[in-house]
């Protein structure tokens, strides 16, 4: 399958979008749209990938819309959820407690109450949570399983804010220093079958997940050898790989694929002593990262001897990370005009693409080269599907632009949540 949407194609549909009446309206100065079709072949494909008995339990954080969240429901799969609200969608959108992990890093006692009372996969972020975890399994007797995330200590990637796998993390327990603990955790806690590991988002080589991975392994082996040798009759049996493949945000790059992936774990996984094994897995941005786009009008353009400013009604209240690490983080870009189409050539002068935000850093490009851009122009942002909505800042108040998805390159759309209105803020604000 393809590994991102082409600029055709979203051209294409947004032309499509435009034609239907009442979809796009003079107030939406930004919409959101989702490839609904594009994500769910990412789902199947992924699906077909794993041992049947996997979970896949998709990544809430990188795209809780209801309407997605059911749509993944219904193609039977799970959630993973890293707080309590997450948890509550999850559940809420009909997911059964089977199909759905809780992996907070900072739970209250009444949160892994609700977790255990519900019956869902908890994993537990330090040996401490284990103790609480312990008193609420006495108390209410339950048969949940619970897993213990574990640092593997493979290293940093490229974006040293989502790695999770240094030396030092806010996450997990170490291992090199733990590993005892951790055996002993086994042996005392009947009901700890899992182990967990996340290596960090987008920046890992896909080598530091496999190198993780095989720690992993190690560590299971060992830990289920000393389990056989006590005379116990119960095993780790639970492998959470989490998530972490990296996507490309790029036209001419493509990632390494998830048959890649699969091809290089599986060997690693082949290599854990017994049977019966239950994977997890926890991706998110590679569902969503590549299924979403957004467009946004120009409403002018300033032009100065050297540089072209052109003002859009998108910036840091939805690219977050892209304005305060523009170094890190990149999105192709393409202009069409108030028809939707594609505006070929290059400007003289480069542009910043600027937001509405009250801070000059507020950019969602700087000094790239475009198409002349004029006013009623559209700016589309392409693969903004993951962590882009799901990390809308309320700074200055602005509206949470109208979401569209659709099916079949916009042979039908929908519209998944309205634009907010001033009356929206009023609430929030009050
Ligand atoms: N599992 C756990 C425990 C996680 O913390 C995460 C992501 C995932 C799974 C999913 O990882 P993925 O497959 O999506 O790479 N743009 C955001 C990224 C934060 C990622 C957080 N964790 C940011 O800049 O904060």
């Amino acid at each position: 399958m393809d590994f991102r949407l082409s600029d055709d194609k979203v051209s294409q549909v947004f032309h499509r979008a435009l034609s239907q009446s009442g979809l796009v309206t003079e107030e939406d100065t930004s919409v959101i749209f989702y490839d609904l079709s594009f994500m769910e072949e990412r789902i199947k494909d992924l699906v077909a990938l794993f041992p049947p008995t996997t979970l896949h339990a998709v990544a809430v954080k990188a795209n809780p819309l209801v309407r997605v969240l059911k749509l993944i429901e219904n193609l039977n799969i799970g959630l993973e959820t890293a707080s309590l609200p997450e948890l509550y969608l999850a559940i809420k959108a009909g997911f059964s407690p089977k199909k759905i992990v809780f992996d907070s890093p900072v739970k209250t006692v009444a949160d892994l109450e609700f977790a255990i009372t519900q019956g869902v996969h908890i994993n537990a972020d330090s040996l401490r949570e284990l103790e609480k975890i312990d008193d609420l399994i006495k108390q209410h007797l339950s048969s949940v399983t619970i897993g213990i995330r574990i640092n593997p200590q493979v290293g940093t990637g490229r974006i040293d804010i989502t790695s999770t796998a240094g030396e030092y993390s806010k996450f997990g327990v170490p291992i090199t220093d733990n590993r005892e603990k951790l055996i002993e955790c086994f042996l005392e806690y009947e009901w700890l079958r899992g182990v967990h590991m996340h290596i960090g988002s987008q920046g890992c080589p896909v080598k530091m997940l496999l190198d993780g991975a095989k720690i992993m392994v190690e560590f299971i082996n060992e830990a289920n050898a000393v389990l056989r040798d006590k005379g116990l009759n119960r095993q780790i049996d639970i492998f959470d790989l989490g998530g972490g493949l990296p996507v490309s945000y790029h036209r001419d790059k493509a990632p390494v694929s998830m048959t890649e992936y699969r091809d290089k774990l599986i060997p690693i996984l082949d290599n854990l002593d017994g049977e019966d094994f239950k994977f997890i897995t926890e991706f998110g941005r590679y569902i969503h990262a590549n299924t979403g786009w957004v467009a946004s009008r120009v409403e002018c353009v300033k032009r100065e001897p050297n540089i072209n400013t052109a003002m859009i009604h998108v910036g840091a209240d939805l690219f977050l990370r892209e304005c305060y690490r523009p170094d890190l983080w990149h999105h192709e870009i393409q202009v069409v005009d108030h028809n939707g189409k594609i505006k070929t050539g290059k400007d003289d002068h480069k542009y910043v693409l600027a937001g509405p935000l009250c801070f000059s850093g507020d950019m969602i490009a700087r000094d790239i080269a475009l198409p002349r851009v004029e006013e009623g122009d559209y700016i589309l942002i392409h693969d903004a599907g993951a962590y882009t909505l799901s990390m809308w800042s309320r700074y200055n108040s602005r509206q949470i632009p109208k979401v569209v998805g659709y099916h079949d390159d916009g042979d039908t759309f929908d519209i998944l949540r309205k634009r907010e209105q001033p009356d929206d803020l009023w609430k929030f604000w009050s």
